[in-house]
């Protein structure tokens, strides 16, 4: 048996790493894409749904598998701190990692709009959290201008090393369904890993490995600048994960929507948590609510008919469900609070047989 040591090893030749032997890995990438029964059946749909269910990398998202290579890079480089700024799975990542090379992690978060195990991620790293009394875009702004003024290396997705990690995602599912699904979804923040996800599946395809899929991208109403063609100022939205004005890679995703004839749509945020919720107690799946939208838009697609019966769909859950808890349990229904006693409990339970 070979242990599995992470993607630079398990893709040496396809990212830009010198020695593969030196990489700084916490084993991410090989997540499963797990197939919905539940979710087609209530949608009445005669096609497959897959879940790329990237909340099983090491730090809980898809971060990881760019991560590696940002900082095995930037550490190869001579560099020995890294910065971001962060809705917060980003500063998880980037943490983890620094913290695993024995770099210094900075991270700007926009104060109060973190979700907690997020945050409790970056702190327990030992990265320097600096919250701004601002949001994702004015960290954004500022990281760009100190990664240029000290000798600390950026870390965000519009370092280039970030997007040649996760376009290993596309690959692990052309590897995992034998094929391309014909439509891929996901949630899109800066627009960096659907950018990802498109040079990863086009590399295929040029290996003639594949053919291409079409590309959905989901955003949530509130923080929409795509779909609404401008910024927004003052994005809001439940899913702090993309509650992003001013995406880094805009450009690259209007190409990623024009050469995979796909489209653009955005999500309520009742409809991302109603498909978060629905994905956890009927599919046994808990993502985190960014992630949802994905799957939200999806069921949009579906109903409306866009989504054709038949078809082949492969939704990436960006993030784990336990990076946001307060959200799930505001959701939820509370727990039933009895005395210790066995007639108690049977007092519950017999409602329900
Ligand atoms: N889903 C989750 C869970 C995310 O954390 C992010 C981005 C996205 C989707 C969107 O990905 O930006 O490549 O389009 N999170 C960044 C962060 C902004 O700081 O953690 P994108």
């Amino acid at each position: 048996a070979t242990r599995y040591t992470g993607l630079i090893q398990h893709y040496a030749g396809r990212l830009p790493i010198d020695d593969p032997a030196d990489a700084i890995s916490l084993g991410e990438g090989r997540t499963p894409c797990i197939r919905t029964y539940n979710l087609p059946r209530r949608l009445g749909f005669e096609g497959e749904i897959y879940l790329k269910f990237e909340g099983l990398n090491p730090t809980g998202s898809f971060k990881d598998r760019g991560m590696t290579v940002a900082v095995t890079k930037a550490f190869e480089e001579g560099s020995r701190a890294v910065v971001c700024a962060s809705t917060g799975n980003t500063s998880a990542s980037a943490a983890a990692y620094a913290a695993r090379a024995g770099m210094t992690a900075f991270v700007i978060i926009p104060e109060g709009k973190i979700a907690l195990g997020k945050l409790s991620q970056a702190m327990m790293h030992g990265a320097k959290v600096i919250q701004i009394r601002g949001n994702f875009d004015d960290a954004m702004e500022i990281v760009r201008e100190l990664a240029e003024d000290y000798p600390i290396t950026l870390v965000n997705s519009i370092n280039p090393h970030r997007l040649q990690g996760q376009k290993t995602a596309a690959f692990e599912v052309v590897e995992e369904l034998g094929r391309a699904p014909d439509y891929h979804a996901l949630p899109v923040g800066n627009a960096g890993n659907i950018t990802a996800y498109w040079m990863g599946y086009s590399e295929y395809a040029e290996e003639d490995r594949c053919g291409k899929p079409v590309m959905l991208g989901f955003q949530a109403s509130g923080s929409a600048p795509i779909i609404e063609g401008h910024r927004i100022g003052s994005p809001d939205t439940v899913a702090t994960a993309i509650r992003i004005g001013n995406p880094a890679s805009w450009d690259s995703a209007l190409r990623v929507q024009q050469e995979s004839g796909g489209w653009f749509d955005s999500v309520q945020d009742a409809q991302i948590l109603e498909a978060q919720k629905l994905l956890a107690s009927t599919d046994g799946v808990f993502c985190e609510p960014a992630s949802a939208a994905s799957v939200a838009g999806v069921v949009a697609e579906i109903q409306e008919g866009r989504i054709p019966q038949g078809s082949t769909v492969v939704c990436t859950l960006t993030g784990h469900g336990l990076k946001d808890p307060d959200t799930a349990i505001e959701q939820s229904d509370q727990p039933y609070t009895v005395d210790a006693t066995e007639s108690a409990v049977e007092g519950v339970i017999k409602a329900f047989i």
